[in-house]
Formats: C-alpha cells, structure tokens, sequence
C-alpha cells in the first residue's frame, strides 16, 4: 500500500515483537529522528548545517523527519501561516532529495499518540529540573512575549516524545538542542527504571558544521532578512548576495578573523562548489569584490538548480499525499508504542 518504503521499518517492528532487547536491537541499527519547526523556510545555513546530513543519513538507517508544528507555539502567541510554512517546509525536505520511500515525514498534530505520551513523560521530570535547560532559559530571555507559558517549559519533554515515541536512538542536532536530548535521555531512563525496559537512550549527532554566517555578518536567519532560502529565486539569490557586507580592500583573500564578511561568502561559494575558500580567494586575486560576489552568485544558483527543479516538479497534491502516507506511518509507529507504555505501567 506504501510501497517499498514500508518494509525497512516495518521489519524492524516485527523484530521488535519477537522480543529482541533494546540493547541488540541498537547494535543492529540505529533509527534517526530529527525535526524543524515550521516556522519558514529553509535556507542554505540549514542545508550545510543539517540537511545535508539527513540525506546521506537516509540510506543507512530508519529515518523520521518530523514537521515539528505544535512546536511552534512556544514561543509565539500564533501559530501563524501553519498550513504554508508546513507545505513549505515538506517541499524544501523532498527538493533537497529527502526520499520519502525511505523517509517517514510526519507533523505532530497528526499523531494524537505522539502527543499522549507527554502525560506520563511529564510525571518523570520535576520542575526544578525544567528550569534548569539552558536552551529554554535562553528562550525565555529572548523572548517577546508578555508572559512565558507553560509550553516554553514544558516542551522539551513533548520533544522528548518525539524522539522516544518512534524509538529512536540517533538525533541529528545543532548544540542549542544537547540540553533537549539530555532530558530525552533523563525520560527514557526513569520511565525504564519504574515500569521496565521500554526505551533505548537516544544519542546525539553532531554534525561537523561549517559555520555559515548570515549575508550580514551575522547569524543566518530567516527573520534577520540575510538569509539565502532554498527556494529563492536566481534574481533573488543575486539580490541578496549583491547587497551583502564586504570591506573595501581590493584584495581577495580568506581571513575569518580579520575580514569575517568576505570570508563568509568565501565559505559559501566554497560549500556550493565543494573547493577550499581560500583557494577561492586566491583565484580572484585583486578582482574586488564584485569578482567575488560574482563568484559567489554563479556558485549559489549553480548549486540550487537542480534543488529548484526537483521543487518545481512536484504539485501540491503530491505533497499532501506524501504527508498524508507519512503520517499514516509514524501514526502506526506511535500507537504502538502508546500500547507499550500503557501496558508497562499497568493501565
Ligand atoms: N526544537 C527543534 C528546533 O527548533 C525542532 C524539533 C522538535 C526537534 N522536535 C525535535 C529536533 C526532535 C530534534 C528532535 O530546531
């Protein structure tokens, strides 16, 4: 009914059933989880920080990308666009070549299963130990927001959820999200400690991140206007990289330190052509920096043409269907694992 994409995980369910323990089951094989909220869309930092990663990771374990959009009320009074940030997001995940036979993309609000396990996920964790995560302190400092709601707190338990609810033992994540998986971990422990072995301890993934900062200086952003998204135009992408911060000298050279902006769109050009910046550098020479974001613009949209063709292929109603198929997938996933749950603490 899936296709060919159901049998990995599938097999691995049945494995599950036969009463393997966790613990072989991790030698065996990983499951990846990781997620985005749908907040906007993606750009060219999320691609070299992340993305990329998550597509070389697809054919080697079980993957679930979750469209993390209960998440986005956290911090925010309104979900806001939910129906066009969540389409765009699941485009920019198919347009970079997420494969959805060997993916299971889905959305929380889909997954009713998902979101029960916060109930007894939150009986484990005590408040102290909430205010304590760094990343929602942080959250919290800046925020705009009049008040801080108990979401803002009680989130990286819903997040834990979803790592935990599908199993999974491999998280690909920037080091704002370690405080978040140290609570996943915390969960999965004390639920294994009171009502016995349910969970595996997920684990961390660091990818080794470029750095790529913002067409500014700055962090790359959607909401700081600097970022290049990966569905931008190519006038746009030439818009964007002419209005970007450089310095007057003439010459070209790579110096992180000393000439940050120029160095940056050196990274940039240099990850879109997969050459060493510096070498880059040294090849446009005194050609200024026009030269280099000339360079630049050519590298960026030479990189995102076929990213932008596999976008422009697909219909909307592809979307939907996939969305819909994942969600029907990582629904399967959750209500058993809820059936588990319950069963272990005696319900
Ligand atoms: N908090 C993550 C972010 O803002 C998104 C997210 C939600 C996530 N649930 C997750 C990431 C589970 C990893 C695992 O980027």
């Amino acid at each position: 009914m899936y296709g060919p994409s159901q049998r990995r995980p599938q097999k691995r369910w049945v494995l599950s059933r036969d009463g393997m323990i966790p613990k072989e089951r991790d030698l065996m094989n990983d499951v990846v989880l990781t997620g985005d909220r749908p907040t906007g869309p993606l750009h060219l930092g999320h691609y070299f920080g992340s993305l990329a990663n998550r597509v070389r990771l697809q054919d080697l374990h079980p993957m679930y990308v979750l469209i993390a959009d209960y998440q986005v009320i956290t911090d925010r009074d309104l979900p806001g666009e939910i129906r066009r940030h969540t389409m765009e997001l699941l485009l920019d995940y198919l347009a970079i070549g997420i494969d959805p036979a060997k993916v299971t993309i889905f959305q929380h609000s889909a997954i009713p299963e998902l979101n029960q396990l916060l109930l007894p996920f939150l009986s484990l964790v005590s408040v102290a130990e909430l205010g304590r995560n760094p990343t929602v302190k942080d959250e919290i400092a800046h925020s705009s927001q009049a008040a801080v709601s108990g979401l803002m707190f009680t989130y990286p338990v819903h997040q834990a959820a979803d790592i935990l609810f599908c199993k999974g033992t491999l998280v690909p994540v920037g080091k704002d999200q370690l405080p978040h998986l140290e609570v996943a971990r915390l969960v999965a422990r004390r639920f294994n400690d009171r009502y016995g072995e349910v969970f595996p301890l997920p684990k961390a993934m660091m990818g080794a991140q470029p750095m790529l900062k913002g067409l500014d200086g700055g962090k790359m952003s959607k909401s700081r206007g600097n970022a290049i998204a990966l569905s931008a135009t190519e006038d746009k992408t030439a818009l964007l990289i002419r209005k970007a911060r450089t310095d007057a000298e003439r010459l070209i050279t790579f110096e992180e330190e000393r000439r940050p902006e120029v160095a940056n769109l050196l990274t940039l050009a240099g990850l879109c052509l997969g050459r060493p910046p510096a070498e880059l550098a040294e090849e446009i020479g005194d050609g200024g920096a026009a030269t280099l974001k000339r360079v630049a613009t050519e590298a960026v949209n030479e990189f995102l043409r076929p990213i932008r063709r596999r976008r422009a292929e697909l219909t909307e109603g592809d979307a939907r269907r996939i969305l819909a198929e994942g969600n029907e997938r990582a629904r399967e996933r959750a209500v058993r694992t809820l059936e588990e749950v319950r069963a272990a603490m005696g319900f």
